[in-house]
């Protein structure tokens, strides 16, 4: 089998993106599968029509690589590729869709406004951030509405530092996503399809040096402290478990997806986000979470492979 893994590209996350193609791409070799790695650039619609490999691997973060652009292309080139249809990354891919269709399942996700770049415009910046806090309180967490690997994204406690995480968080996009912030223990749960469903790995409990999971305690070794399985009583792992399950079911998502949420102290599951291209790199989580379950990042995508080719 020969399997194209697309890396690059051009979003924010494109470094992300190398350092997950180059480990994904050893794993699959590792395990008997022919690869061959694409930087995504202006040739890739030249080199899947010309190659034509048995199936494609997404290992983009971000951008094109998750908000079904990619995965339209593949679709109209009649290309198997491992991971969920242009539909469900759209639906995924955009942080208040996904919210907004997984609460009116049932499921907990924290409260949240949606504020356009424009709305500042047009009711003037502090009535804008004082509804904000009426509504939400403090702290609060600001992030772009579409986006990875926390890049904008901030908890704000103090009402004067508002502004300036705003400024930052529109750098990355024309809108914000504000949720209550939910305090409590941080875990990603992958989910994987195998022969008998939607199956979750052990979550993995993230628990920063710093506090917050920025982009620096994501991507710097030892920045981090992880627990796999998360230090959770089994009923609790067991909820979360379901929930990464139902967000997979929920939102139409295919082969692989992780889920982000808090265990609030209070024993509630918050959903956070989904996301249909999980980090594959060094420091990442999905990774982490397949060791744990004794298979490796190869088998497991090795197996996704056949999935979409058959
Ligand atoms: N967006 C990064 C790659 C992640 O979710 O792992
Ligand atoms: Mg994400």
């Amino acid at each position: 089998r020969t399997v194209a893994v697309l890396s690059g590209g051009l979003s924010h996350e494109r470094d992300v993106s190398l350092r997950s193609g180059r480990r994904l791409s050893t794993a699959l070799r590792a395990v008997g599968l022919t690869v061959d790695e694409w930087d995504t650039d202006g040739s890739l619609l030249t080199k899947v029509s010309t190659q034509k490999p048995d199936a494609v691997v997404i290992a983009l973060h971000g951008g094109e690589g998750e908000n079904g652009s990619i995965q339209t292309v593949l679709e109209m080139l009649g290309v198997p590729f491992v991971g969920a249809d242009s539909h469900a990354c759209r639906r995924a891919w955009d942080k208040p869709t996904a919210k907004a269709e997984l609460s009116r399942a049932g499921l907990l996700t924290p409260d949240w406004v949606v504020l356009p770049h424009s709305t500042f415009r047009e009711l003037g910046a502090q009535a804008v951030l004082d509804a904000m806090v009426g509504r939400l309180g403090l702290p609060l967490m600001l992030k772009p509405d579409q986006g990875g690997s926390a890049l904008g994204a901030q908890v704000v406690c103090d009402a004067a530092d508002l502004p300036a995480a705003m400024v930052n968080c529109l750098a990355y996009g024309e809108t914000v996503l504000a949720e209550r912030f939910i305090s409590g223990v941080e875990v990603a749960v992958t989910v994987v399809d195998g022969a008998d469903g939607p199956a979750a790995l052990p979550a993995v409990e993230i628990v920063p040096e710093s506090g917050v999971y920025d982009y620096t305690s994501r991507y710097t070794a030892g920045f981090t402290n992880f627990h796999t399985p998360a230090r959770l009583s089994p009923k609790i792992a067991g909820e979360v478990a379901e929930l990464a399950v139902s967000a997979h079911r929920l939102l139409g998502l295919r082969d692989v997806s992780r889920t982000d949420a808090v265990v609030a102290d209070d024993g509630s599951i918050y959903f956070l986000e989904v996301n249909v291209s999980p980090g594959l790199t060094e420091t990442s989580l999905l990774p982490m979470a397949s060791e744990a379950d004794g298979r490796s990042l190869g088998e497991i995508y090795a197996e996704l492979v056949d999935r979409a080719i058959a």
